[in-house]
């Protein structure tokens, strides 16, 4: 543990997972896969119910009691959010359904309408598909190109011949903030740097950051920033997209509907003020609310104390990992989040992930949205072990024991 950061004392916590402690056929399940979607406290689905049971109305529109409830926890959840997060202000905070869609977002409603032939997108070999697809889409109907930032061979970025990348062509530079195959941290502040002296505007694709470790938007700079609440003990169902007010102010909406339109004619409507000219029709209010009671639990525990502990996990983890003869790990910068990427031995991924799922234990298998790095990597698929704040060093034990018995049983 570092410094006098308290430990996590992950086996009380877990008594706040009701899933940890469902009885599976295989016994307790061993939940490694948390990149994909992480479990939630009791606290997260309770507050969703008692919106459903208690104050179940809409927002921003009823004049009675319940629905005022309803637009003051949704609202409060905004304001808990822009704390988290370090940003200055709630006008700066959209919900969306998730990372994918706040990228849609920026991507319809900025790149669109910006964006001309020879305009440069610069994204890197590490994204997931949702930070790629979206450009390749606005590519097509602007005509602007789309480049890579290369990798190293230890999965970092290669920033070494930075000026080739960022040019006066660059308008666009879009980055993930922790990759969710190798772990590796990009250098995010040293990138927005590079694009804003570039003349681009940056987007950061935080869904594998902002669960495991403090960020600070307002000190990293970025002029959008998004990421998805089921990633951080939240529900499905609801994401946030950060942005700069003089470029949001700017941006034309993205989808037409109730609440976003301050007047509406025969002819024509005009917008509402941030953040709802980006919030139309009835937005996911349970799923927003549950947001909320996740990011307080988040903070009640402290994203210091949750890092640290992570850090000690994956150490673990990589440590038990390397110890299997014929284990490739993919991905080894010094800065790294709580996932491991690996392939043992000839067993594929899928066979291995259904060994391993005989023994209770759950761990992605595939290519994880993220086929450019596989191609980049020269192979099709991996098996992925990641972590967060509920699993221990007996789980990781376990999955040792259990790859090494799935290779015993493979041959291989
Ligand atoms: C780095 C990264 N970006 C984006 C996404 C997409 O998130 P969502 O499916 O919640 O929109 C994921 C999900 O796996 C991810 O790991």
């Amino acid at each position: 543990m570092t410094g006098m950061t308290p430990a996590i004392r992950a086996a009380k916590l877990r008594e706040d997972f009701p899933l940890l402690s469902s009885s599976q056929e295989q016994g307790p399940l061993i939940y490694l896969d948390s990149a994909a979607t992480t479990l939630k406290p009791r606290c997260v689905i309770d507050a969703m119910v008692r919106y459903y049971t208690e104050y179940g109305g809409s927002v921003h529109r009823g004049i009675y009691r319940i629905a005022e409830q309803a637009t003051a926890e949704y609202e409060n959840t905004r304001r808990e959010v822009a704390s988290f997060i370090g940003a200055e202000t709630t006008d700066s905070i959209i919900f969306t359904k998730g990372t994918t869609e706040s990228i849609n977002l920026v991507a319809y409603a900025w790149a669109r309408n910006t964006l001309k032939p020879g305009d440069e997108i610069l994204i890197t070999e590490m994204e997931h598909h949702s930070n790629i697809v979206p450009w390749q889409m606005v590519a097509k109907s602007t005509g602007a190109l789309i480049r890579y930032l290369p990798l190293n061979s230890d999965g970092t970025l290669d920033l070494n011949r930075s000026e080739q990348y960022f040019t006066p062509h660059t308008k666009l530079v879009a980055v993930i903030h922790q990759s969710n195959v190798l772990g590796t941290v990009n250098p995010v502040k040293e990138i927005v740097k590079l694009a804003h002296d570039a003349g681009a505007v940056i987007l950061v694709d935080g869904a594998q950051r902002v669960p495991h470790h403090s960020v600070n938007v307002t000190d990293l700079g970025a002029d959008f920033y998004v990421f998805s609440g089921h990633k951080m003990l939240g529900p499905t169902g609801v994401g946030v997209l950060y942005g700069n007010l003089e470029i949001l102010d700017k941006m034309e909406p993205f989808h037409g509907g109730g609440d976003m339109i301050r007047t509406v004619s025969m002819n024509a409507s005009t917008w509402n003020a941030l953040p709802y000219k980006f919030e139309a029709g009835t937005p996911p209010i349970a799923q927003v609310i549950g947001l909320g009671a996740a990011v307080k639990y988040l903070s009640d525990i402290g994203l210091d104390r949750i890092a640290a502990y992570e850090t000690q996990l994956t150490a673990y983890a990589l440590k038990t990992l390397r110890e299997i003869p014929d284990i490739e790990i993919y991905g080894d910068a010094r800065e790294r989040g709580a996932v491991i990427s690996f392939n043992a031995g000839s067993v594929h991924p899928h066979d291995l992930s259904q060994l391993l799922d005989q023994d209770g234990i759950a761990v992605r298998a595939g290519h994880h949205c993220a086929q450019p790095i596989m191609t980049r990597l020269g192979i099709s698929a991996t098996t992925r072990a990641s972590f967060y704040l509920y699993n221990t060093f007996e789980e990781i034990d376990l999955l040792g024991e259990s790859i090494r018995k799935a290779i015993t049983f493979m041959g291989g």
